[in-house]
């Protein structure tokens, strides 16, 4: 009987020990990102720095035909990649934007999300592109930021503010937003990928 018992138990360990812990819906880097924008059908979303195209694709993806994507860059020879990218891919609901280090080159009140994935910290101007992704984002949208604590051993990035390395503090990101029309709606400390990555999520302060 005990020894019944004992081979239940240890059938019972092993069985739990191969289906492991449940994963959780939003493990991936790509679902929390797509649950942070509140990513749906018919949503215009912006991707600022979108580099390689990577989350302009996936969003445009989301969004479907009749949602929108704006890809903004600085880099025109990234930006070209990006065109060719979506050719290829045929998704017809993206729009490359050439912006600058002052202007996010979106349009007023064009988006009901937007997305800085890792770029917050480029930025040359950062004030001035507070005021244009203030202006860009639409009343109660979130704009969510991902960036990482900054990395002494990360290559400089020049004619950024001094921030101690490459990114910026949590703190420092959430003080300059809420200064400039923004207030915090979410945080998140255990972002995926290399550095000390966070996600904050903001959107503009009540009568503004
Ligand atoms: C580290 S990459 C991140 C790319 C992409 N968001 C991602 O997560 O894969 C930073 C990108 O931001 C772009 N960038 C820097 N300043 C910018 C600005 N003011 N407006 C738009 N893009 C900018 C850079 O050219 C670069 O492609």
């Amino acid at each position: 009987m005990r020894t019944n018992l004992r081979r239940a138990a240890v059938l019972a360990v092993a069985l739990l020990l191969s289906v492991g812990p449940s994963a959780h819906p939003l493990d991936s880097e790509a679902e929390r990102i797509v649950a942070a924008l509140g990513l749906r059908p018919g949503l215009r979303v912006a991707d600022v720095g979108t580099g390689n195209g990577d989350w302009a694709e996936r969003i445009g993806r989301e969004v479907g035909e009749t949602g929108h994507v704006y890809a903004t860059e600085v880099d025109r020879d990234k930006l070209q990649t990006v065109d060719a990218r979506l050719k290829e891919a045929g998704l017809k609901n993206v729009t490359t934007i050439l912006g600058t280090q002052e202007d996010t080159g979106l349009p007023p009140g064009c988006c009901d999300a937007i997305l800085l994935r890792m770029v917050y910290h480029h930025f040359t101007d950062p004030a001035r592109m507070r005021v244009s992704l203030r202006s860009a984002l639409r009343r109660g949208a979130p704009l969510v930021v991902i960036d990482t604590e900054p990395q002494k051993n990360w290559r400089r990035l020049e004619g950024v503010p001094d921030r101690g390395g490459h990114g910026i503090k949590q703190e420092d990101l959430v003080r300059e937003m809420t200064a400039d029309g923004f207030e915090v709606v979410a945080r998140h400390d255990d972002w995926p990928g290399d550095g000390a990555r966070y996600c904050v999520v903001f959107r503009r302060t009540n009568g503004s």
